[in-house]
């Protein structure tokens, strides 16, 4: 596998879960350093990386409407946990020497930069890793769509989805032991399917700026690395 990168700036997604590990809750410090690997495997040959983290691990604003409470609160909660998330992603991504800037959509000036989208593309000029934290600063979007978002706003060739599964089936792999793997698919057979890779409002907005996605197993070490440099992994949605 060559190690030359084939894109220049990519704007990773990873879910909340993701980094709670086995734990069921909050944030697991092995899975942090393991994240934190992978990541670095792709800003050492020169890839300019920006993150978007979800909230999931620690409150799911969706899941807290759906028990009644009001969905604007239960959103700027999980935008809060998101932030929570993205310091420590900044903590272990610097102690493993990569020099990070955290951009929050929501203004808490003591504790991140506010969000400014000049300013995040220059960090990313000068090699620092940008974790976009607070999603969209919006209640009733989710981090997916604050993903794809930001990385048109900073012209991300790619959005990378880190999620905990190989990439999209045809149906549920856990419920259907003959469910066939999709290699490429596009965006509007994702919609039309109703694929629950991303929410809609997410995959209408990278498909109404080709923006084009990979989604794939974070877990899988390596595997990262491979997209990076071109290597056929995950499932790919574009035009
Ligand atoms: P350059 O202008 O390229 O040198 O970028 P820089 O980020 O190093 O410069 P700046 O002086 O803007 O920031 C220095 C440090 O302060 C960095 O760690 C920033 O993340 C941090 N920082 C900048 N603005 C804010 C802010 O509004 N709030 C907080 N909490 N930190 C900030």
């Amino acid at each position: 596998m060559s190690d030359k990168p084939i894109y220049k700036r990519v704007l990773l997604k990873i879910s909340g879960e993701a980094l709670m590990g086995d734990q069921g809750f909050g944030i697991s410090p092995d899975m942090l350093k393991f994240v934190s690997k992978q990541i670095k495997s792709i800003h050492d040959i020169g890839v300019e990386v920006a993150i978007v983290v979800g909230g999931g691990n620690i409150f799911r604003g969706i899941a807290a409407s759906s028990y009644g409470m009001d969905r604007a609160s239960a959103d700027h909660m999980g935008m809060l946990a998101t932030c929570i998330n993205s310091l420590a992603l900044q903590d272990v991504l610097e102690k493993n020497g990569m020099p990070t800037r955290v951009q929050s959509a929501i203004s808490m000036n003591e504790i991140s930069e506010p969000y400014i989208l000049r300013k995040a593309v220059r960090h990313l000029e000068k090699g620092r890793v940008v974790i976009f934290s607070a999603g969209t600063g919006n209640p009733y979007f989710t981090t997916d769509t604050a993903a794809v978002l930001r990385g048109q706003e900073i012209h991300a060739e790619i959005l990378l989805k880190a999620t905990k599964v190989d990439g999209v089936y045809d149906s549920d792999p856990v419920i259907n032991k003959d469910a066939k793997f999709i290699e490429d698919i596009t965006y509007m057979e994702v919609l039309e399917r109703q694929l629950r890779v991303m929410d809609m409002t997410a995959i209408s907005l990278a498909m109404d700026n080709n923006l084009p996605l990979t989604i794939f197993n974070l877990l899988d070490d390596g595997h990262i690395h491979e997209v990076i440099c071109g290597g056929k992994v995950g499932t790919r949605i574009t035009k």
